[in-house]
């Protein structure tokens, strides 16, 4: 009641309280559960990370193991599920794909239909879909390539088993390794449209699986998660032109040019995205350890070194976000451009569990934002006859 206070695009609208993650945007600092981004994409793990997130403790060494376990337990598909990856054709966006699989995971596990879902269920919503998830994308991806799908490997952790699902012969370390800090990084990052999105969704009593599938297509568009995406293929029309970035930065800053420099600016971080300054570094480890000399690297940085220079630039305070550099990762990992943005769901699924699971245990209301109505007042029905 009372007047409505409009906040498009929710600049300044606190939709929840939260325990998960903290987010500093004037000073670059992110944590889950208090634990600072660097140390756990340090010395972290992806599996430890994702139980932290959504069980608010890092876990004891018995309970890492029993929770890998439950992944590798549910790292297999239901064969009605693998049907339907496989109807699609291999033209499909991976985003799509994912987006109904996992909506389809609601007709083959109706015990998690039931909004009083019990306690059992909830806790093994999150090991159930990154188990099923990781192996989605893997079959999808191999049915692209005209192969059939390979068995997961429990004794594998949860990169070098994603790396395994998707790839014909051995995992390399340095390769695997350079995923899970990917996905530690993209684990949760607070009320962004994604996980807003699932919360919205959730807070409707939706089931999770309906949950999830929502915050995958929130998460594709460009804006978002398709970013990282839209990064390499603004790097590779860069390329093929030439490599003049000085050109893309005025084409970005042309008002009356709809092209922005993908992979630049944040909502939230006004001064540097402390995921971009761990990503700048682990592509350079990665690229080295691998022998790969990529031009869009050189690229890369070339656009970022002019572009934070520029006075465009300076005055927005546009930075490079997570998903400037992810890229030329995914890239060098042997990961198709089309794929990029799964990798992200991929990485913000147990985020994503984790904002449903405390939507659903702080009982919150259903949301229902309001608006200001601008169209026609009060008309009178005409019949389409005299129209
Ligand atoms: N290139 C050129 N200009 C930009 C860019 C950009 N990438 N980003 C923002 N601006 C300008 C924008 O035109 C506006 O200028 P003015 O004040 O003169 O009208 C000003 O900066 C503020 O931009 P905004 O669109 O009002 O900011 P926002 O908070 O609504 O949007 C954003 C944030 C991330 C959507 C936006 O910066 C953007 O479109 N970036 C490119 C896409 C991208 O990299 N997205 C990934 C975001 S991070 C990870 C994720 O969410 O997945």
């Amino acid at each position: 009641t009372g007047a409505i206070t409009l906040d498009i695009g929710f600049v300044n609208t606190g939709s929840c309280t939260s325990k998960i993650t903290f987010l500093d945007g004037e000073k670059g600092i992110l944590r889950y559960r208090g634990y600072p981004i660097e140390q756990l994409a340090e010395s972290s793990n992806f599996a430890e990370v994702s139980y932290l997130l959504y069980n608010g403790e890092l876990p004891t060494a018995a309970q890492l193991e029993a929770f890998n376990k439950d992944i590798a337990a549910s790292s297999k598909l239901p064969g009605g599920v693998e049907k339907i990856i496989d109807q699609f054709p291999g033209s499909a966006h991976p985003m799509g794909v994912l987006a109904a699989a996992i909506s389809s995971l609601s007709g083959f596990y109706p015990e998690f239909l039931n909004p009083e879902a019990t306690e059992e269920i909830k806790n093994k919503a999150i090991t159930q879909m990154m188990g099923q998830v990781k192996v989605m994308m893997a079959q999808f991806y191999r049915k692209t390539m005209g192969k059939s799908p390979l068995a997961s490997n429990a004794k594998l952790d949860y990169s070098s088993d994603f790396l395994n699902l998707m790839f014909d012969g051995e995992v390399d370390k340095d390769v695997a390794d350079a995923l899970d800090t990917l996905l530690i990084l993209h684990a949760d990052h607070e009320q962004n449209c994604s996980a807003s999105t699932v919360r919205v969704v959730g807070s409707s009593h939706a089931n999770v699986f309906a949950s999830i599938a929502a915050g995958v297509t929130a998460l594709w568009g460009q804006l978002h998660g398709g970013a990282n995406q839209a990064v390499l293929e603004m790097l590779e029309e860069i390329r093929k032109d030439g490599g003049d970035y000085q050109k893309f930065i005025e084409k970005a800053k042309d008002k009356e040019d709809p092209f922005r420099l993908m992979g630049f600016g944040h909502r939230v971080y006004k001064n540097f995205d402390p995921r971009a300054k761990i990503i700048k570094k682990a592509c350079d480890t990665i690229l080295e350890k691998l022998d790969i000399q990529d031009p869009l690297l050189d690229i890369a940085k070339g656009l970022e070194e002019v572009a934070l220079k520029d006075e465009y630039f300076v005055k927005r305070n546009l930075y490079p976000n997570v998903d400037f550099y992810s890229g030329i990762i995914y890239k060098a990992l042997g990961i198709p451009t089309n794929m990029f943005t799964a990798m992200f769901v991929l990485g913000r699924l147990p985020g994503w569990l984790s904002q449903w699971k405390e939507l659903r245990e702080d009982g919150a209301r259903i949301s229902r934002p309001r608006q200001v109505y601008m169209g026609e007042t009060e008309r009178d029905y005409t019949p389409v006859i005299k129209r």
